[in-house]
């Protein structure tokens, strides 16, 4: 059996849709990144963020999960909060910034059209999800950033979503792993104040916690 790796090859053909959409926006911008992005961090990392897919003018743009949108610059800040970064954050992948005992990675490597991966692209990028979490051998909390990374990780462990339902703040005791999970910290949600900077950080909180136990 072909073993799967933790990252999918930049030119990643599985999901035709994602394939064609990646394509059609290396046109119009050469100069973007435009592939399946990789996880960024730190390999021993204890803390794993696991968000949704990059977004068009973030991650697909700059090559690195969350650099240059909106939503990356809540989550950095809140990294560093909690001591998860060395250096300092500027929106582009040569800033320097390292992370220290954490990585985040996506549950879908490619942009999707609209933020929105279907389900068979979901299915298909879970492999890569699952051999990223098994190719960490010592973390401690898996910190999902909404309902589709939430769903995909329960999935990609093996559980049933009817037992692990995704809840903000949810949080689920696997025996050595916790599967804790948030409100994507995306503009939208951050807007309308469904998830504010506080909630965010509560959640960050409870995972320092988890892992320094
Ligand atoms: N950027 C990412 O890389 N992932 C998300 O889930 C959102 C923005």
């Amino acid at each position: 059996m072909t073993k799967i790796l933790p990252e999918a090859p930049k030119d990643c053909d599985l999901c035709p849709r994602l394939r064609q959409f990646i394509l059609d926006q290396r046109e119009k911008e050469p100069d973007w990144f435009n592939g399946a992005v990789p996880s960024f961090g730190d390999p021993d990392a204890k803390l794993l963020v696991i968000g949704l897919a990059p977004g068009m003018t973030g991650a697909n743009r700059t090559g690195r999960p969350f650099t240059g949108d909106w939503a990356g610059d809540l989550l950095y800040a809140t990294l560093g909060k909690f001591g998860y970064t060395r250096g300092t954050y500027d929106r582009r992948p040569d800033d320097g910034l390292e992370l220290k005992g954490a990585m985040i990675t996506n549950a879908v490597r490619c942009v999707p059209p609209q933020n929105k991966p279907v389900g068979a692209e979901i299915n298909q990028c879970r492999p890569f999800l699952k051999a990223r979490i098994d190719a960490l051998s010592d973390v401690k909390v898996l910190l999902c950033l909404g309902k589709i990374s939430h769903d995909s990780t329960v999935r990609a462990l093996g559980l049933r979503l009817k037992d692990h339902p995704f809840g903000h703040g949810s949080e689920y005791d696997l025996g050595g792993l916790t599967l804790l999970s948030s409100y994507h910290c995306s503009r939208y949600n951050t807007n309308t104040r469904r998830l504010t900077e506080e909630m965010f950080e509560d959640v960050f909180e409870r995972a320092k916690a988890l892992i320094e136990g």
